[in-house]
């Protein structure tokens, strides 16, 4: 492979859309961010320049670091923050990926104005193992604000309710003409007939997961999270928020009396965050340049997609249960025959007392909270990876994570009574090489949601899952051990379970948490150690010399 150098340069920049201009914080001006386009192989480096008076951490969603976590990004996990006028280099190497993922900043909610694809194009000869695509497109969704989310991030977790819904999700940026004052802004693809186009779709949306349809065309998806998966086709595509889909798009042959709308819009179980809007852009056939040149596209006929109900979870579920490994002996699934270490986590919200002399906008003056097996993460003020590293624990993380929860869960449909968390920074050790096998239940606590949970540094297997509770003695019978997905983000369904398996074979800190923003600033997150193997390729390097400082 090759040496890819960016530079990105965090400055602000002034963003209208929906007749609301406000000042952003973006990577080299740009709102999306650029692309960041490599081969599996390649090195990547990022000079990372901090121009603003925020802290900035950036993170590679989906790249498996291996060896080099101290380039992951989340602040205060891996890294303290890059702090105004500093920079950092992100120095990485894709090894065994390809396909698309993105990079977001990790750290409060920036990542609503900071993200942008990440295109791993695979070694140079080696063919994908589907038609050649004609043209890719990188389709990325996302959320706009009309205030700053800095601020309602900060406003909520101090009173302790629920920040506003966006007032907008986005294609590539352009909410499209379902908004006020937004038509403008509408993203065009113009495809040729009888073509084959890759369309990378990635939500990058804060706190939904989306339904995605293109107007009378079926996509056949072939990717998921970077991994290439057996091809099936679908109408619909169910992408949450840290999952990255590539799928196929075949235009028709001849060119088409109509131009079609692709649209977007959120899969939720419960109304608790429900943000009902729909984010479109248009697919439009180019003209043929030989006839008819005077055909205008005004009087095509415009054709909208059947987007399901808000609240399908049987097309979710269903869609979910399609996505199988490729698992060929070019692209082999290797999953966990064994298991070393079994955990079980409890997903979902819950609630912190109110301070005294406040008033809290939870239920019964309280503060809305999230935590897995009752522990709400609490951010410590130094980056664990350090501490660790450096071997000084004491006062950043404690490492007595609970491997089930406090309480043997049951899941009965309504909410247990004691719903308040504790509050800790807890994480579990792993010997290098562990096979783990967790299980992870949402609890459905308060709200009634699933939970996109995002595992940093591996890509794990999904085995299993259902609904109700799990059953140790029953559902283990039914794993899918030969071809299940391999990914980096799952959702946990609402009142139900899912099952992952992965090999802990990469030294360091690495984050897990639900991609839903929002819960993860309610404490939905933890840290896994995995330690360093015996032989000198099993261990993680020391800092690089640039590293922030907290
Ligand atoms: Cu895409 Cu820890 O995040």
């Amino acid at each position: 492979g090759i040496t890819r150098h960016y530079k990105f340069d965090i400055k602000l920049q002034k963003v209208t859309r929906l007749c609301h201009t406000k000042t952003i914080v973006t990577v080299n001006g740009q709102f999306p961010g650029p692309r960041i386009i490599a081969r599996e192989g390649d090195r990547v480096v990022v000079k990372v320049v901090n121009h603003v008076q925020n802290n900035i951490s950036l993170h590679w969603h989906g790249i498996r670091q291996l060896r080099s976590g101290w380039a992951d990004g989340p602040a205060y996990v891996t890294q303290c923050p890059i702090q105004t006028g500093q920079s950092y280099n992100y120095n990485f190497t894709i090894t065994g990926q390809r396909g698309t993922l993105f990079w977001h900043a990790h750290i409060s909610w920036l990542r609503s104005t900071l993200y942008g694809p990440i295109i791993i194009l695979p070694k140079r000869n080696l063919p994908y193992p589907f038609t050649k695509p004609f043209k890719e497109v990188p389709i990325i969704f996302g959320e706009w604000w009309n205030v700053d989310t800095e601020t309602i991030i900060n406003q909520a977790l101090r009173t302790g309710g629920a920040p506003n819904v966006s007032d907008a999700f986005n294609i590539n940026g352009l909410p499209g003409p379902f908004y006020n004052c937004s038509a403008k802004d509408t993203f065009k693809l113009t495809v040729k007939p009888g073509k084959t186009y890759l369309l990378r779709l990635i939500n990058a949306a804060l706190n939904d997961e989306l339904f995605f349809s293109i107007a009378n065309h079926t996509l056949t998806v072939v990717e998921a999270d970077a991994v290439y998966v057996k091809p099936f086709k679908t109408d619909i595509v169910l992408i949450t928020p840290g999952q990255t889909t590539n799928v196929l798009l075949r235009t028709k042959h001849h060119f088409p009396n109509a131009t079609f709308l692709m649209a977007a819009r959120p899969y939720a179980t419960g109304p608790a965050t429900f943000d009902n809007s729909t984010t479109a852009g248009i697919l439009e056939y180019a003209r043929p340049n030989t006839s008819s040149p005077t055909i205008s596209t005004k009087k095509l006929q415009l054709l909208r997609p059947t987007l399901p109900p808000f609240n399908d979870t049987s097309l979710a579920t269903n869609f979910t249960k399609k996505l199988r490994s490729l698992s060929t002996t070019k692209f082999p699934a290797n999953v966990p025959q064994a298991v070393d270490k079994h955990f079980f986590f409890t997903v979902g919200l819950g609630l912190n007392p109110c301070p005294k002399n406040q008033n809290c906008q939870g239920p019964n003056n309280t503060k809305l909270a999230a935590s897995i097996n009752n522990v709400s993460f609490i951010q410590p003020t130094t980056a664990l990876l350090q501490a660790h590293f450096f071997r000084q624990p004491k006062g950043v993380y404690t490492t007595d994570f609970p491997t089930n929860p406090p309480l043997a869960f049951n899941y009965t449909g309504t909410p247990p009574n004691n719903t308040m968390v504790t509050n800790g920074t807890k994480v579990v050790v792993l010997p290098f090489n562990t096979r783990v096998q967790l299980v992870m239940q949402d609890t459905s606590i308060l709200g009634a949601e699933s939970h996109p949970l995002h595992l940093h540094g591996f890509n794990f297997f999904v085995i299993g899952q259902g609904f109700g509770n799990y059953d140790p003695k029953k559902d283990p019978a039914k794993f899918n051990l030969v071809d299940p997905a391999e990914r980096n983000t799952v959702g946990v369904p609402s009142g139900g379970w899912v099952a992952i398996r992965f090999l802990a074979d990469n030294p360091g800190v690495w984050f897990m948490h639900c991609h839903l923003e929002i819960h993860t600033s309610w404490g939905l997150k933890m840290a896994w150690i995995v330690l360093d193997g015996k032989r000198p390729n099993q261990k993680l390097p020391p800092p690089p010399s640039d590293l922030p400082k907290c």
